[in-house]
């Protein structure tokens, strides 16, 4: 199965600027949608928490503390699914990705929540592809497959 962190980051490696910040300097929701439509969605609970919008089409994991990442991913019978955030749970299912989509927004927070927040292994990336999301503003995902 493929195990995508997607996210939308800030030029300094941040996703948000608090555990409880609803996202709004994101310009990549559309693609966001497009690319989980279908697929199993997790996300820990202070993003989910911070969601305004329905998730529909989706089958949407909440993850938890008193949870195993590896059971959830277990328990999944889909080709693909979505890591969403946030830092902390990017982080609990750091050891188990296959590909990491990311797309760096023109802003710099200093401060705020990692894309991992919580101590992981060094990876090693190969960019297989890259989306416009923005042509007019020059937005990028990234796509980078996990090559160790
Ligand atoms: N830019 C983006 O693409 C993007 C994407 C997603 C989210 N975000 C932002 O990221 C922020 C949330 O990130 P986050 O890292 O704070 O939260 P999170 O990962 O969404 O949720 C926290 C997770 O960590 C667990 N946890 C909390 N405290 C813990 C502890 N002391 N020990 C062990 N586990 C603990 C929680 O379990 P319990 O449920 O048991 O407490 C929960 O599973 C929000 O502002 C959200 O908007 C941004």
């Amino acid at each position: 199965m493929d195990i995508i962190l997607i996210a939308a980051i800030t030029q300094d490696g941040f996703i948000a600027h608090n555990s409880n910040e609803v996202i709004t300097w994101s310009k990549d929701l559309a693609l966001f949608k497009t690319q989980t439509m279908g697929y199993p969605v997790i996300m820990g609970s202070n993003t989910y928490n911070s969601i305004e919008n329905e998730l529909k089409g989706r089958e949407i994991i909440v993850f938890h503390r008193d949870k195993k990442p590896i059971n959830i991913l277990n328990s999944l019978s889909s080709d693909k699914c979505f890591i969403a955030g946030g830092g902390k749970t990017n982080a609990y299912f750091a050891p188990y990705l296959s590909h990491i989509f990311l797309t760096p927004h023109p802003i710099v927070f200093g401060a705020g929540v990692k894309l991992f927040d919580g101590k992981i292994k060094e990876k090693n990336l190969f960019l297989e592809n890259t989306v416009t999301v923005n042509a007019k503003e020059n937005i990028v995902q990234f796509q980078y497959k996990i090559i160790n």
